[in-house]
């Protein structure tokens, strides 16, 4: 079910309307789920299926056989939404053939949208938001009993922290762990602070527990996954905000982004450790050390940005102005040379002019990433942008100014692939390539993808790959043997 990284790049837009059916796994009553939006949506889904196995569901891909069908669903921009309601409507043309058939909605819309789900013309049994997974089990009894069933009630603390999360639709080898939960940030265009609360971080022990048993299950890659992982912090529990108030002793020993990525590299030293997403605002130079320190750490860093106009991310409260953003850039060049670098760009925020535009293609053109996954301004109920700031940006001027990001993003993605041939890298394998099952696809600690014959490898090699063509998305490579 995996999809081949190099579909997921570039189609930016595309990106949070895919979903992920999950399949396999227990005995019981059937549950059928999809996922849509982030990675982190994705690894809820895993605490998801894991609390529901315990109440006695199995999973299936057969939305025929279901007996529950759940859609973990995304609110970040209004297209995102209106995919999840036309899929509501395929749902309920099925439960109009199979009324026993129950019908749920969690996540970021369940969240936004919260009983008002229960007042559309869609016939939906149960609204549960990202906090609220717990009760899952008590609120299909309610169902049983005959009532609608909500629980929209956001957690300063719930992090799933002792959940252990069954891998699903994933190919074996790389895996999410969820490290923080929700964002204080409050950038002025996004819905995820209202969806999914206040920051919190996860024990960093229970952190490593699940990182050495993916180890042991014979995972070779984990991601750790926040809205915002940089500002990672952990104090003996409790939000990020109250730190001041804890007392000397727990601020002495409060375990911060890099001592966890060093505690996590050093438990695991022979895991493949990425992280995801970091936010330009609060990346410290020593996660670039530990990144730096440690073989296990990949050389790759998502860092958003939305704009290359220093009056746009003051209006977007992004806390980075564009030099500020190019110094970090630098300094992740000189830290860690060559590192794979990703970005977050939105074309059209309120008040965004010709000139600004042209600032954001030219901040393109000085860090030259490597991908990108790309946006139009989508305003979002209740943020702060909707409500003080007019969506003056034409669509058709919206879409214009992405395109010639896209097309801008393509070229150099062009280049930096170009750059690798000649090359031999190390390829962690994921799997089969879906154009050819002869051919195996994997990424470089850079985070590109190469293609290149199977010959005698299989998923969870380390494989020493020569690169002898290139795509934008994609390199492609002949085996040289297995990495020592
Ligand atoms: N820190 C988060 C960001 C989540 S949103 C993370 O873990 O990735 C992902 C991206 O969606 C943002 O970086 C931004 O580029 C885009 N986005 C967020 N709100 C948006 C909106 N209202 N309209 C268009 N794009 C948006
Ligand atoms: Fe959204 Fe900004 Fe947080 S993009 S998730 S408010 S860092």
């Amino acid at each position: 079910m995996e999809k081949n990284p190099a579909e997921r790049e570039l189609l930016s837009d595309e990106r949070q309307g895919e979903a992920l059916v999950l399949e396999g796994i227990g005995s019981g009553k059937k549950l059928y789920m999809e996922s849509y939006g982030c990675q982190m949506n994705f690894s809820d889904s895993e605490i998801v299926a894991s609390i529901l196995q315990k109440d006695g569901y199995e999973t299936t891909t057969s939305l025929e056989e279901a007996d529950l069908v759940l859609l973990n669903t995304c609110s970040i921009r209004e297209k995102a939404e209106q995919t999840v309601r036309t899929r509501l409507d395929q749902f309920n043309k099925l439960k109009a053939a199979k009324p026993e058939l129950k019908i749920g909605v969690l996540g970021c819309m369940a969240e936004r949208v919260k009983e008002k789900f229960f007042e559309e013309e869609k016939l939906v049994d149960l609204v549960v938001g990202p906090d609220a997974y717990r009760d899952l089990p008590n609120l299909l009894e309610e169902i049983d009993g005959g009532r609608k069933a909500v629980n929209v009630l956001l957690s300063k603390e719930e992090t799933y922290h002792d959940i252990e999360p069954v891998r699903l639709g994933g190919n074996g080898v790389t895996a999410f762990v969820s490290i923080t939960r929700g964002c204080d940030n409050m950038c002025t265009f996004c819905v995820v602070p209202f969806t999914r609360g206040r920051e919190r971080s996860r024990n960093p022990q229970t952190i490593i527990e699940e990182v050495q048993q993916l180890w042991a299950d014979g995972y070779k890659e984990v991601t750790l996954l926040g809205q915002n992982v940089d500002s990672y912090l952990w104090y003996g529990g409790g939000l990020k905000k109250e730190f001041t108030k804890a007392s000397t002793s727990a601020q002495a020993s409060a375990v911060h982004f890099a001592d966890l990525l060093h505690s996590v590299a050093e438990a695991a030293p022979q895991m493949r450790i990425r992280f995801s997403t970091s936010n330009p605002q609060d990346m410290k130079d020593e996660v670039l050390h530990a990144i730096a320190a440690h073989e296990n750490i990949c050389n790759y860093i998502h860092l958003p940005v939305q704009s290359g106009s220093s009056r746009i991310l003051k209006a977007m409260n992004r806390g980075h102005n564009r030099e500020e953003y190019l110094d970090l850039i630098a300094r992740i060049k000189r830290i860690i040379p060559g590192c794979g670098i990703s970005h977050d760009m939105m074309a059209g925020f309120p008040t965004e002019t010709e000139e600004d535009h042209a600032q954001t293609l030219s901040l393109m053109d000085a860090v030259r990433y490597d991908f990108g996954y790309m946006f139009f301004y989508s305003e979002r109920p209740n943020t702060y942008a909707a409500r003080k700031l007019e969506d003056d940006i034409p669509t058709e001027v919206k879409k214009r100014r992405l395109a010639e990001i896209i097309t801008r993003q393509q070229e150099h993605s062009a280049e930096r692939t170009a750059a690798y041939v000649g090359q031999t890298m190390e390829v962690l394998v994921e799997g089969r390539s879906k154009r050819s099952a002869d051919d195996l696809y994997g990424r470089t600690t850079f985070n590109t993808v190469v293609v290149f014959p199977r010959e005698k490898y299989q998923a969870g090699d380390r494989v020493m790959v020569e690169i002898v063509r290139s795509t934008p998305a994609t390199l492609l490579g002949k085996a040289k043997g297995l990495s020592l």
